[in-house]
């Protein structure tokens, strides 16, 4: 059986001002009537048992967690009392399905991503999941890389284990989360290296040796947490060792480090949906190159992008904007800066 864990704690603050605090960009409606979260879950459950689907976020996101799951079982929701980034995440999540079965293959995956193609894309996970399976190994759905993203994990392979499978998969030769632009410029050259993913595969009891050895204070407080499970102290157990423990994510505290790493080429298509640019760039354009969602007029205007949730949006004589209207918030930026608007939700943290 197959384990989901979605990862749904983070808080997306280039997707200002749809994604203040209490609603994060996962839990956005950016294309359709489905938010990326309800996606995430709708794409696992095609090929994997409900039951079997686990969310891990963060307390704050409890309210809009629960409205958009009730396909899931409550229990199924499993609260941080703080975000801890990645490594914390995935952890206790481990910790949990430990209890229930040490060589179960979990597949960890975000909750942020635009992913087309289920069907390969399920194909493309059985395949990861094979090889944990077979191997002992962490298993990282790897991407073809376009262009020098600094915002993502490089993954160099080595061994071809392909064999007569249907689907590409590697040994990996090293890991390396977010490089600068010039290194991975060197890396797109020299050829061999894809983008990680961010959705992971390994058997539990493989993932929690590789934090034991390389994460061993972690470790320790995640045994410590296990202990008290189902205990009437549990919560607070629970709120004073994960508020302590490091922040840090899986690519930086295990990825880097272990050897037992391979990849599985997914050639699905992907998304990781950063900012409103990649939004934009994702979505259908009318023949003025304009997007949006929502009702929106533009006159005079090319490649530009608007989303409103309430209310008609016009824009008139500008290119390349993008507009966001979300409750009494509006956002009017140049599409060459959409990456800038984390800054406006630091000044606005800074303020308050
Ligand atoms: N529960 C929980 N708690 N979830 C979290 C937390 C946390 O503290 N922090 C982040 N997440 C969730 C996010 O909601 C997202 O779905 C996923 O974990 C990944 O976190 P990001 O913060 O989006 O990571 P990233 O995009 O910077 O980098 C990762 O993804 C890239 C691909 O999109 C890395 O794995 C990179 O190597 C990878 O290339
Ligand atoms: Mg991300």
């Amino acid at each position: 059986d197959l384990y989901t864990l979605i990862m749904a704690g983070g808080s997306g603050t280039r997707f200002w001002p749809s994604s203040k605090t209490v609603k994060p960009k996962q839990y956005l409606n950016i294309f359709g009537d489905k938010s990326l979260l309800q996606d995430t879950i709708e794409r696992f459950a095609t090929f994997t048992k409900k039951e079997n689907i686990y969310i891990v976020s963060s307390a704050t996101q409890a309210k809009i967690l629960e409205e958009q799951t009730p396909m899931l079982p409550k229990e199924n929701l499993i609260y941080e009392p703080i975000g801890r980034n990645t490594l914390p995440c995935i952890g206790l999540a481990a910790m949990y399905a430990e209890r229930e079965n040490q060589d179960g293959v979990m597949v960890v995956s975000p909750s942020d991503h635009l992913i087309k193609n289920n069907a390969l894309f399920e194909d493309t996970v059985l395949a990861a999941a094979k090889i944990a399976n077979e191997r002992d190994g962490i298993v990282t759905l790897g991407i073809t890389p376009t262009y020098p993203a600094t915002g993502y994990g490089y993954v160099k392979t080595a061994e071809d284990i392909t064999g007569d499978e249907k689907i590409k998969q590697f040994k990996v030769e090293r890991f390396v989360e977010k490089p600068d632009e010039a290194t991975a410029t060197n890396y797109l050259k020299q050829g061999g290296f894809y983008w990680n993913s961010g959705l992971f595969v390994f058997k539990v009891s493989v993932f929690l040796k590789a934090v034991e050895q390389f994460a061993p204070d972690l470790y320790a407080d995640l045994r410590k947490i296990q202990a008290d499970l189902g205990n009437p102290g549990y919560p607070e157990t629970l709120d004073t060792i994960y508020r302590a423990v490091e922040s840090i994510s899986v690519d930086y505290g295990i990825m880097e480090h272990a050897k037992n790493i391979y990849l599985v080429e997914g050639n699905f298509d992907w998304n990781d949906l950063g900012s409103w640019e990649s939004v934009y760039q994702t979505d259908e354009k009318d023949e003025n190159g304009n997007a949006g969602k929502g009702e929106a007029i533009f006159l005079d205007s090319n490649n530009s992008y608007v989303s409103t949730d309430d209310g008609l949006v016009a824009v008139v004589g500008l290119d390349d904007v993008i507009v966001v209207r979300d409750g009494n918030t509006t956002l009017v930026c140049k599409r060459d800066n959409a990456e800038d608007i984390k800054k406006i939700v630091e000044q606005l943290k800074a303020k308050n």
